[in-house]
């Protein structure tokens, strides 16, 4: 069978996975080797020479990466933010300008607002889920890349990936979309119309909290020799027990996908009936604003869960403080479940900007334990 004939499961277990040819083992080797002998100069088996450069475990990783987004090729890097900050870097030039989501991950805003700025990068933040702002926007601005997120960080905003693909192709631009929320099983911007996935592999495809990781996805070849050179340059690597580790977690991504949507979407449902909850934003709830978009580009809607106290922050904070089963911590992803204060912990960065969070608002990372325990757990947390 072609590799397109197989199906994600399949990928996720089989796509660069092939047993090892020296040993059979069924498992891709750790090579934790940082240089390979050569038989001669030149002379180097598969071309492995340094392992910024390349080795065999990222490789593997990068492979599937390619095949469960349906991409032509993918970059592991040792953090998701070192992923983006490696893109833009390959792709803009100062005098350059990016149209990026007016809502989304606080440190994808920080490195556009406090990093790229200062090497003459430029950014103009817009609610992508207004097309008609984001068209004013690209036609004033003729961004080199229009970047987006969603589902969005912490909000669960949906974007048209589809509308949004057209849009910047009009125009000469770019398309990049985070895909850290909803993971390639969920999503494959690629095939929406997308030119480049950027996720942070620390959250879903890794799946345990045990490593951090980043990933780019190319839909075609035209960008991939010049990133290959910037991966190599500028060395954010991912090492090769990272790669191994986030090539385990992958194997489950769907099963865990699966069980997280459905954990979610019981928790969204039962904080939408507690009187201490003012709004619910789940995707999948008939009344979000994103909720017929997210169907029409997502299979399922996702693990994350954001809800506003109707009494405010400091009754989100003492939330956050009473759940025992949800951990209090930032990440989200892991098969446990997470609570966290987006407005003074992840998106702190963002006070004062148009990214601001508001201060009643909890983030969920809704986890695979039994659903019963952690509804009982909210409960009990929102008194
Ligand atoms: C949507 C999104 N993108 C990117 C990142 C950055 O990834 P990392 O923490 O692996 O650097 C995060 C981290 O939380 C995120 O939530």
């Amino acid at each position: 069978m072609s590799k397109e004939e197989l199906g994600f499961e399949t990928l996720a277990i089989h796509a660069g996975q092939e047993a090892d040819p020296l040993t059979g083992a069924v498992v891709p080797p750790i090579y934790q080797t940082s240089t390979y002998k050569q038989d001669g100069i030149g002379g180097t088996r598969g071309g492995y020479e340094y392992s910024r450069t390349a080795n065999p475990t990222r490789a593997a990783l990068e492979t599937c990466l390619a095949a469960l987004e349906h991409g032509a090729r993918a970059f592991a890097f040792a953090s998701g933010m070192a992923a983006e900050d490696c893109l833009i870097r390959t792709l803009c030039r100062p005098g350059d300008h990016v149209l990026i989501p007016g809502d989304a991950y606080g440190g994808t805003f920080r490195l556009f607002d406090k990093v790229m700025t200062a090497w003459g990068v430029e950014h103009e933040s817009v609610l992508q889920a207004d097309l008609a702002a984001v068209a004013r926007a690209v036609a004033a601005r003729r961004p080199r890349l229009i970047w987006t997120e969603t589902p969005t960080n912490p909000l669960l905003s949906i974007v048209d990936i589809r509308a949004l693909a057209a849009l910047a192709h009009e125009h000469d631009a770019l398309l990049v979309v985070d895909n850290t929320f909803a993971s390639p099983y969920l999503q494959r911007p690629l095939d929406l119309g997308a030119d480049i996935v950027v996720c942070s592999t620390t959250k879903y495809i890794g799946g345990h909290s045990d490593v951090v990781g980043g990933a780019l996805v190319l839909k075609d070849l035209a960008h991939a020799e010049d990133l290959a050179f910037h991966q190599n340059a500028t060395g954010g690597v991912a090492g090769p027990f990272d790669a191994w580790l986030t090539l385990r977690g992958v194997k489950t991504l769907a099963a865990r996908m699966d069980r997280h949507c459905a954990n979610a979407a019981r928790v969204a449902h039962a904080l939408q009936d507690h009187p201490a909850v003012a709004s619910v934003l789940y995707p999948g709830l008939p009344g979000h604003p994103g909720h017929d978009i997210a169907k029409s580009q997502m299979r399922d809607f996702g693990g994350m869960v954001s809800f506003r106290l109707a009494a405010g922050e400091e009754k989100a904070v003492e939330v956050c403080a009473r759940t025992t089963l949800f951990t209090l911590g930032e990440s989200l992803g892991g098969v446990e479940s997470l609570i966290e204060h987006p407005a003074r912990m992840t998106h702190a960065s963002a006070a004062g900007s148009p990214l601001e969070v508001p201060s009643d608002l909890v983030r969920l990372s809704v986890g695979i334990e039994d659903p019963e325990d952690l509804l009982a757990d909210l409960a009990q947390a929102l008194g």
